[in-house]
């Protein structure tokens, strides 16, 4: 693994497009400060000394749109084993981690070049205040723990690397992870709302949605849950 550490820089995941000329090669960039940082759906990504922000290089799962899905299970997982990690975190469809609180602590960017994925990891590790982006923000951890930042940037990678799902436990792992499933929700797709029960994910990784007319699949979108 090119393993590059970056005091500061605007963005990990714009670093490492630029970079990623060999298909092949297995890269990691992580840094300590981003200052410019950008989140799904042209979101901005906020960030302070308490988040880790990464990219790396990875294959896509054999079905492409479930890569999301897998990387955010794989995070789950490592949370729960990590030594300090005090409760389990939980997903929100389709690229979300949420906290004990229910509240986002993480997201993931995903852009395809050829035939790797460049996949950006944004968590929150520690109680913040996150002025604007990241809406009713939270952490992972509910105290302030003393991170660094690049060598557990580097565990995470490869956990992921090591431990890749196939297809099928995806689905099963992403429903025990999932903290709305059957729950009401609604669905933003450009300009189109959606409303209705969240069922489960189907084979590609969209979101399948009981409307009071019909059963719905969304392939795109950010989800609010009703409480
Ligand atoms: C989201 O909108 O939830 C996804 C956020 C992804 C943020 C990460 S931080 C590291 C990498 N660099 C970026 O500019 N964005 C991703």
């Amino acid at each position: 693994m090119n393993h590059i550490h970056l005091k500061e820089c605007e963005s990990t995941q714009e670093y490492l497009i630029n970079l990623q000329k060999d298909p092949s090669a297995k890269y990691l960039i992580s840094t300590d400060s981003q200052v410019k940082g950008r989140g799904r759906r042209e979101n901005l990504w906020d960030s302070d000394k308490n988040s880790l922000c990464f990219s790396f290089s990875l294959k896509p799962n054999k079905i492409l749109t479930l890569s999301a899905s897998e990387i955010t299970i794989l995070l789950c997982q490592f949370f729960s084993l990590y030594k300090n990690s005090n409760h389990q975190t939980k997903l929100k469809w389709p690229n979300d981690l949420i906290n004990f609180e229910n509240k986002k602590c993480g997201g993931v960017l995903i852009n395809k070049i050829d035939d790797m994925l460049i996949v950006g990891i944004g968590l929150n590790l520690n109680p913040s205040k996150y002025p604007t982006y990241q809406i009713e923000a939270g952490s992972i951890l509910k105290t302030h723990q003393e991170f660094q930042h690049k060598s557990l940037a580097l565990e995470i990678v490869e956990y992921i690397h090591n431990n890749r799902i196939s297809a099928s436990e995806i689905y099963k792992k992403w429903k025990d992870f999932c903290f709305h499933l059957n729950t009401k929700v609604s669905i933003l797709e450009e300009d189109k709302v959606t409303e209705g029960i969240f069922l489960n994910i189907g084979e590609f990784g969209q979101a399948i949605i009981q409307t009071q007319e019909k059963e719905v699949q969304i392939f795109n979108g950010s989800l609010r849950v009703h409480h």
